[in-house]
């Protein structure tokens, strides 16, 4: 069930059997040579899009615009300040959980949102303690956190799954969006180290001059070539399935 699709009626007979809402949540910034600067909002809203498909769950409108100022130097990349992205976040719970919803499930799809959210997170729950105990729960998951979703981009493209336009990202954007297919790079791009990507973990990047500079065609440690023809399906159906489970234990705690 999508928000924008439904009517009020429908959603306040929504809220009469359930109180959760899943919330896609993405970027927009360069995705290397071959993948849509849409990459993350596409792979959070199909991924949520397709846990709901089959089950009732309400899917919020996608939030696309977020923070990715490290990339502001790729032309396309838009950028919300951190604190920002925290009042939008801050204001789309507010506005529905006066309306009744008490549980909040992002479903992320950028690193770079992780630290914001959490922090926005921390004051929801806190501002409602006070009127509500234990009536409001946000929760942030990442696509590729869920470990069926997980264990296959590792078992598809290993080391070279890098943090940045990854293989797995982009066979989902491509299998989803198929308007966005573009031929994959034919170089490899530099080999990073365990360690360095772990360093980078969550968008942990420096300013946008130095972030261009560093990574010339946007990728980080990624080689979107090892994509095949049936990967985008294969990881979609698996973190969708993820997502529908996880959702369901979020609502499911007392
Ligand atoms: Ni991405």
């Amino acid at each position: 069930m999508i928000l924008q699709h439904s009517t009020w009626s429908e959603i306040e007979a929504y809220l009469g059997r359930s109180r959760g809402v899943m919330i896609p949540i993405g970027s927009t910034e360069q995705h290397g040579p071959n993948g849509p600067i849409g990459t993350d909002a596409i792979c959070a809203e199909a991924v949520a899009r397709s846990a709901a498909a089959d089950a009732d769950i309400l899917v919020g409108p996608t939030l696309a615009v977020t923070t990715a100022q490290f990339n502001l130097r790729f032309p396309g990349t838009i950028s919300l300040r951190s604190t920002t992205l925290m009042a939008v976040v801050t204001d789309y719970v507010r506005s529905l959980a006066a309306q009744g919803f008490a549980r909040f499930y992002f479903l992320n799809g950028h690193g770079a949102n992780i630290a914001p959210l959490l922090a926005a997170f921390h004051d929801l729950h806190g501002e409602h303690a006070a009127t509500a105990p234990h009536g409001l729960r946000c929760r942030l998951r990442s696509w590729w956190e869920y470990p069926d979703a997980n264990a296959l981009r590792q078992s598809l493209y290993g080391e070279w799954e890098g943090i940045h336009a990854t293989p797995s990202e982009i066979a989902i954007a491509h299998h989803a969006v198929p308007a966005t297919q573009r031929p994959a790079p034919t170089a490899r791009p530099e080999k990073l180290t365990a360690a360095s990507l772990r360093e980078m973990g969550g968008d942990r990047h420096f300013d946008a001059d130095h972030h261009r500079a560093r990574f010339p065609d946007g990728r980080i440690g990624s080689d979107p070539a090892l994509v095949g023809p049936t990967d985008g399906a294969r990881l979609l159906a698996a973190a969708a399935a993820g997502a529908r489970a996880d959702y369901a234990a979020f609502l499911a705690e007392a």
